[in-house]
């Protein structure tokens, strides 16, 4: 099942999350024994039903209405056990109901990752984890790209700072996927 929406988004150009970056999911979902994930950017449903293979329910957003529908057609195919809960919606006004989760990954557009953090932030349960990807954004150099990207590239290092010295969570870079992070709270 996952390798045929690994076709499509290579056939289509949809960016889904790399081999390697799933392993490192699959590893913080088995070790943290997450259950409920709230994701951000469903895209056409891959990490969703990948998360949702290994036992956990996940409600995704998802602004792009192709992508959407395309999810869509994906969950009524292989979400068999009603794991994913996909919402049509801006992450970043989005005011529907959401539960706490045991996870939140962020995998949406590069330069609201702070404002994506912020803003769910408080439904994360209190021993839950955020993860975020594309914290490398393919290694660009911003001597080597045009203004637009260097702003992303300088977002993304201001977002990296600010994990960094967040005061409620202790955060690790790894090199996994296309760099990824991982935010635990603090213990009080
Ligand atoms: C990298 S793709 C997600 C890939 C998916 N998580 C996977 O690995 O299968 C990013 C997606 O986030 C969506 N997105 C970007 N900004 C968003 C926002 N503010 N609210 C909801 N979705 C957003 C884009 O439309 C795109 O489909």
């Amino acid at each position: 099942m996952l390798e045929e929406i690994k076709q499509y988004a290579k056939d289509h150009q949809v960016p889904i999350i790399c081999d390697d970056g799933l392993l490192f999911l699959t590893k913080v979902i088995e070790e943290y024994q997450i259950k409920d994930v709230l994701e951000i950017g469903t895209a056409i449903g891959y990490s969703a039903l990948a998360m949702a293979s290994l036992g956990c329910h996940v409600d995704t957003l998802e602004r792009n209405e192709e992508m959407f529908e395309q999810a869509r057609n994906h969950m009524e195919i292989y979400d068999q056990n009603h794991q994913v809960h996909l919402i049509f919606a801006d992450a970043l006004t989005y005011h529907g109901e959401l539960k706490t989760y045991d996870l939140i990954f962020i995998d949406a557009a590069k330069a609201q990752y702070q404002r994506f953090f912020e803003k769910y932030k408080p439904y994360l349960n209190p021993n839950g984890i955020v993860v975020c990807d594309n914290l490398r954004f393919h290694d660009l150099k911003p001597e080597n790209v045009n203004r637009h990207t260097k702003q992303l590239l300088r977002k993304i290092e201001t977002f990296k700072a600010y994990l960094l010295e967040h005061p409620e969570f202790k955060t690790t870079f790894v090199d996994h996927g296309d760099g990824m992070s991982l935010s635990q709270r603090k213990s009080i």
